[in-house]
């Protein structure tokens, strides 16, 4: 009720912003969207995920009201203040002010790069950030012993948060951002470096991903039984993760379903007996709310239990209340890139976020379980299981969500950037 008051008031004050929208046709035309979704609210359900996806489609419509220009870049001898005898103090000064704004909004770009999921929001990355670039390191001090010892984990998050930055890039500076995936092979840390190129405005596409980075979030609660994902709509998610070069395998058959529910069990007990897994687990999860990683309480949705059709980690949620369990026939993705190199787990984080982002911009919710991937055995059982070329990296879980998740805390930017003016 009140996300979908909260849109339609958000959207009134950009139109607002934007002066007398009756005399521009592409505010006017807004203006009417806006209160037709209005007396549709009042009419109809305004939980009704319908509803709120329009809404959420006319939000982004209206974020590109207040979308600034492109930047300038500074060509490096600007910047360097070499330049020779033509080279006046004016323009010595605007290029240190155009370097000044580019570092600002790519610090921006940043803020929301970090908005990408991490396993046990471990958020196992650092930027560095100049006015011609940011790198994106993986932080090894953060990457988790037990769960992830070969850091594929934690790549592919870092590859979440350049698929992040590949939509802040033309949103916030109005360029296209080239990516070089692992630039440095003696430098395996150095996940991608960005630099913002051609100058061009921000796709509606973009628009609307980078609008759903903040909205996007793991449901870890029950989803809705009586309203189904059409297969358009898995259609389209396996579409996203295919532009990106990963792949999404949606599961159909009640059979199949059946065995990677096991597969998922299997692999949490064989995690679990682990002392040093369990305590790793532990160390992640928050009780106190005001922290800046690790998953809080309100956000571990309902506690696994024996017979659910897929165990989810157990983070401490609540208990359920009795015959409120997980929907009985969850829909399940397994998704997967080119392979086991550490350059198919970055894109397998970039395939991963975008799915994400576009499942978010459908009203759709999305739990993630990683459990039978930490287990070699397993991984491979599964790999057998989807026989697909290429390797599986996590299954979803994705429908409509029964209760909205809370965000859940991030480090904020100062204490991920290096900037190096
Ligand atoms: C590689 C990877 C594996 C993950 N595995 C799980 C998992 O097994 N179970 C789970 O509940 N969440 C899993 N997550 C989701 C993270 O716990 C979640 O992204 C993090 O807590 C931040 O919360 P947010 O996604 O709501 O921003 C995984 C995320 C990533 C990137």
């Amino acid at each position: 009720m009140s996300e979908l008051r909260d849109l339609l008031r958000r959207v009134e004050r950009d139109l607002q912003r934007q002066g007398s929208g009756a005399e521009q046709s592409h505010p006017a035309a807004l203006w009417r969207q806006l209160v037709e979704l209005r007396e549709r609210a009042e009419h109809g359900d305004p939980g009704d995920p319908e509803l709120l996806g329009a809404a959420h489609a006319l939000a982004h419509q209206t974020d590109d009201i207040a979308a600034p220009p492109p930047v300038r870049t500074v060509p490096a001898r600007d910047r360097r203040g070499g330049g020779g005898a033509g080279r006046s103090r004016a323009s010595a000064a605007d290029a240190d002010r155009t370097a000044a704004e580019t570092v600002e909004r790519l610090v921006t770009a940043v803020a929301a790069a970090i908005r990408a999921p991490s396993l046990h929001n471990s958020q196992p990355w650092r930027f560095v950030v100049r006015a011609d670039r940011v790198d994106v390191r993986l932080d090894p001090a953060r990457r988790l012993d037990v769960a992830d010892p070969d850091g594929s984990a934690a790549r592919i998050a870092c590859g979440a948060a350049v698929h992040n930055l590949t939509l802040a890039f033309p949103v916030l500076l109005g360029r296209e951002a080239d990516v070089t995936v692992l630039p440095d092979r003696s430098d395996p840390d150095l996940v991608a470096r960005l630099r913002p190129g051609q100058a061009r405005p921000a796709t509606p596409r973009e628009r609307a991903g980078y609008a759903a980075i903040p909205r996007r979030r793991t449901n870890r609660y029950p989803f809705r039984d009586d309203v189904p994902v059409q297969p358009g709509q898995y259609w389209a998610l396996g579409e996203v993760a295919r532009a990106e070069h990963g792949w999404l395998t949606v599961i159909t058959d009640a059979d199949r379903r059946r065995r990677i529910g096991a597969m998922v069990a299997e692999a949490d007990r064989t995690l679990s007996a682990d002392p040093a897994y369990r305590a790793e687990l532990a160390s992640w999860v928050r009780r106190d709310p005001h922290t800046d990683d690790g998953v809080p309480t309100a956000s571990a949705g309902i506690r696994p239990e024996v017979g659910d059709p897929l165990r989810g980690r157990d983070y401490g949620g609540r208990t359920r209340r009795p015959g409120r369990g997980f929907e009985a026939e969850p829909l399940l993705a397994v998704l997967g890139g080119p392979g086991e190199r550490a350059a198919d787990q970055i894109t397998v984080g970039r395939a991963l976020q975008a799915v994400l982002l576009a499942a978010t911009e459908a009203g759709l919710a999305v739990s993630l379980y990683s459990q039978p991937f930490e287990v070699p055995a397993m991984r491979a059982r599964l790999r057998r299981l989807i026989d697909r070329l290429g390797a599986p990296y996590l299954v979803l879980r994705i429908g409509y969500p029964s209760r909205p998740s809370p965000t859940t805390p991030r480090r904020p930017p100062p204490a991920v950037v290096d900037r190096a003016d």
